[in-house]
């Protein structure tokens, strides 16, 4: 068998459903002196990969059955070693984006020249083998902490509400506390709920999250709680809640303005009595749990109309935690952005060390409705484009650098015939959407309302804008 590769020569596995395209490729590639299989599916490519994996994958992202995405992804699951490069058509760099965040190196737009994907292939085969170097020669030393206190969730941010936040946060970790934790969308909530389980004396016990927005009324309760075999149609086992879960750990209730009022009963009584009652149950059995709770919502608001009950909320909110909107600290925005550059530049494969003084003052100008999510997205989308080794303002999205934001003349953008009409609407329509998620303080529903449109087309929109990642769960409809 001749499956051990040379430097020349490399194991390539094409996957694409389009015969044409497919063999032009296998040929191009075995024609540079490699070793080609060419499979028409995802599925075909995962189970040649699970065989013996290759040193490179070219895959189509549009396909029927799984998707180059889904690839992307499997093949991440895999080998998180894998070297993936995907193919799209004109016009579908978003979903191209989104294939190099799921950890595809790169990816080349269909028509192509042979000699183009040769180039971008042998870009992919050195990447590879630089980074097997590195991996080697730094298995232990400085960039390896580096990576260990971003995995482990620290707080960046050295403004002074910063300060006070870590600060406090560490404190109250100590402590056995029900902590509510309040901020807009995207400004580090569960972060922080992270942090005060890592820093706290559970930190060895688990940490469970429930996002109670994302599930139905009776779902949540049994999620919570847990049920008995036979509490009502379809439950054939017994099942343990979020609670017996993070028994000796912390319990993180996402969303917790979201639940509804029966919920909210059985949870108060919960948190006073430290027991559980599963769902159809009779027993009722000790927990020993930290709640920490997180909420977008203006709590004390939602107790004046009738929504939330006030005695719950006293419960979980023994100790409150305040999380500033990023326009309030923006000295922070320039140590965050440099932090997401070395969090997210490894995983896409970009040799970018920071960013230049062009960037920074576009980010400076910006408001960020959307908080640090959004810095992070906007850092993540510009990591993708870059080409040199700072972010300069031309690798961010256009709505944040000087020409992307028209001037405007009599409230209008001035108007020199160098933007297509679209590319002014949608910057429009951006910079409205971005407006009325600040005014509405990230509140989803009230945002919709504002512009007049429905939630379901809002979250659409905020992630097209990148304000939501891709694929959050509607929280109110
Ligand atoms: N101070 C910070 N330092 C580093 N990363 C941060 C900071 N704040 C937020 N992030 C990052 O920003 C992203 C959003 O944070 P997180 O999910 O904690 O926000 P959230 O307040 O829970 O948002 P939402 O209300 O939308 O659920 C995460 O990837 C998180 O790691
Ligand atoms: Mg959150």
């Amino acid at each position: 068998m001749q499956g051990e590769s040379t430097q020349a020569m490399a194991r390539i596995l094409v996957i694409d459903d389009h015969d044409t395209l497919r063999e032009g490729m296998a040929v191009t590639l075995t024609r540079a002196g490699h070793t080609v299989s060419a499979v028409r599916s995802g599925q075909d490519g995962l189970a040649a990969y699970r065989k013996a994996p290759f040193d490179l994958v070219v895959t189509d992202l549009k396909m029927d059955g799984m998707d180059g995405i889904e690839v992307t992804k499997s093949l991440k699951a895999l080998d998180a070693g894998a070297v993936v490069m995907v193919v799209t058509a004109f016009g579908t760099i978003e979903t191209a984006v989104q294939a190099m965040q799921q950890g595809a190196y790169d990816f080349i737009t269909k028509p192509f020249p042979p000699e183009v994907l040769r180039a971008k292939v042998d870009k992919g085969l050195e990447l590879a083998s630089t980074r097997k170097q590195v991996e080697r020669l730094t298995a232990r030393t400085a960039a390896h902490d580096t990576d260990a206190a971003l995995t482990h969730g620290s707080l960046v941010g050295d403004s002074e509400p910063m300060q006070r936040l870590v600060s406090q946060v560490l404190k109250v970790a100590q402590s056995d506390a029900t902590v509510l934790v309040r901020g807009e969308s995207g400004t580090g909530k569960e972060l922080v709920a992270r942090m005060l389980h890592q820093r706290s004396p559970r930190r060895d016990g688990p940490f469970i999250v429930v996002h109670c927005a994302a599930l139905a009324e009776t779902l949540l309760e049994s999620e919570l709680f847990g049920h008995e075999r036979g509490a009502f149609t379809g439950a054939v086992k017994r099942k343990l809640g979020r609670f017996e879960l993070a028994d000796g750990g912390t319990l993180f209730l996402d969303e917790i303005g979201e639940i509804p009022a029966s919920v909210q009963t059985k949870l108060l009584r919960v948190l006073q009595e430290k027991e559980i009652q599963r769902v159809g149950g009779e027993d009722t059995f000790k927990v020993d749990v930290r709640v920490v709770s997180a909420t977008h919502r203006d709590l004390q608001a939602e107790v004046k109309a009738g929504r939330f009950r006030e005695d719950l909320y006293y419960r979980l909110h023994i100790v409150p935690v305040v999380l500033p909107p990023l326009r309030e600290r923006p000295e922070d925005i320039s140590l965050l952005a440099r932090h997401f550059v070395a969090k997210h530049a490894m995983r896409v494969n970009r040799r970018v060390m920071g960013l230049d003084d062009s960037a920074l003052r576009a980010l400076a100008r910006h408001a960020w409705p959307g908080n640090v999510r959004e810095l992070e997205n906007v850092i993540e989308q510009a990591l993708v484009f870059a080409e040199g080794e700072q972010l300069t303002d031309l690798d961010l999205p256009s709505h944040l650098t000087a020409s992307g934001t028209p001037r405007v003349e009599a409230g209008l953008p001035v108007l020199q015939g160098d933007r297509p009409l679209p590319d002014i609407l949608e910057d429009l329509e951006r910079q409205l959407i971005a407006r009325a998620y600040e005014k509405a303080s990230g509140v989803k529903t009230e945002t919709a309302r504002l512009l007049g449109i429905k939630t379901s087309a809002l979250y659409y929109k905020l992630e097209k804008y990148g304000f939501l990642p891709k694929g959050t769960p509607p929280e109110e409809s």
